[in-house]
């Protein structure tokens, strides 16, 4: 398997098919991450959000994982000479990221494993979160409701049968990661959905961040809803200045 294929025409094929949508997904939590130090992007694909966690992290040093030379060489050269980012060529299935990270990002690739890859990959990324750490994840997910629900799995039959003959991607099913990152105690903070739910995009925080009572808050702008858990956010310690780099919130929201 390997999206060296796909590499150049990516965002391409995605802008065709999604519009903004999976961009909005992936920065929807970057004003969150904005005092991020260490940061381990896994799957990064071609750079797109790393160029925007770099615009608004000054202080962030990333460690990129991917497994497509070609989209590393994408995401290198949008971001031009970078002694704040190392690139590193490797099968995720088999990586042991080295130290601990205060961010962790896996935006649309833990769609790439099965169950067990799922589980196994979380493992290893959960044991490299410092305390207090910050998980980004955006990835598809199959809503609730009839309608929706089969407009989503029609989408990801088209999709996963697209990557089989493009990457040779053997995984046909989409596997929700949810139950798996909180079996290893990672808490929900802040979530919403795009797409009709067709896209989720979640930050997640490690327990040291976590408090015991959850409650759901509705927030921010008309129209748009978030999950919000009372927790202790040591990260927030400046907050953003309109049009300093906050992305905005998507639109087309609703709470869980
Ligand atoms: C669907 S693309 C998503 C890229 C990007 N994160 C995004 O938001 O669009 C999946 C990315 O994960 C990488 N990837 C998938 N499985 C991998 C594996 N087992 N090892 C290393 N990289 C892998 C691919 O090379 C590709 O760049």
């Amino acid at each position: 398997m390997s999206f060296d294929p796909v590499a150049r025409v990516y965002h391409v094929v995605e802008a065709l098919v999604f519009g903004r949508t999976l961009q909005r997904a992936r920065v929807a939590w970057l004003g969150e991450v904005a005092d991020a130090r260490r940061a381990l992007i896994v799957g990064e694909g071609d750079g797109r959000f790393l160029e925007q966690l770099l615009g608004i992290a000054p202080s962030v040093e990333v460690v990129c994982v991917d497994g497509s030379a070609r989209m590393l060489a994408v995401a290198s050269k949008r971001i031009g000479a970078s002694a704040r980012v190392k690139f590193v060529h490797a099968d995720l299935a088999a990586y042991e990221p080295a130290g601990r990270y205060d961010l962790v990002v896996t935006h649309f690739v833990l769609d790439c494993f099965d169950e067990p890859g799922v589980a196994a990959l979380a493992a290893r990324l959960t044991a490299t979160l410092a305390p207090g750490g910050r998980w980004l994840v955006a990835d598809f997910r199959v809503p609730t409701g009839a309608l929706r629900a089969l407009r989503a799995r029609f989408w990801l039959a088209v999709m996963y049968g697209f990557f089989r003959i493009a990457t040779k991607l053997r995984v046909k099913r989409l596997v929700d990661p949810t139950p798996i990152l909180e079996r290893n105690g990672l808490v929900r903070a802040r979530w919403t959905e795009l797409d009709a739910g067709f896209v989720g995009t979640a930050l997640w925080a490690s327990p040291a961040t976590a408090s015991p009572r959850p409650r759901v808050v509705a927030m921010q702008e008309p129209g748009d809803s978030e999950m919000l858990r009372p927790i202790h956010r040591p990260w927030r310690h400046r907050r953003m200045r309109p049009g300093s780099g906050r992305p905005r919130l998507p639109r087309r929201t609703r709470s869980e």
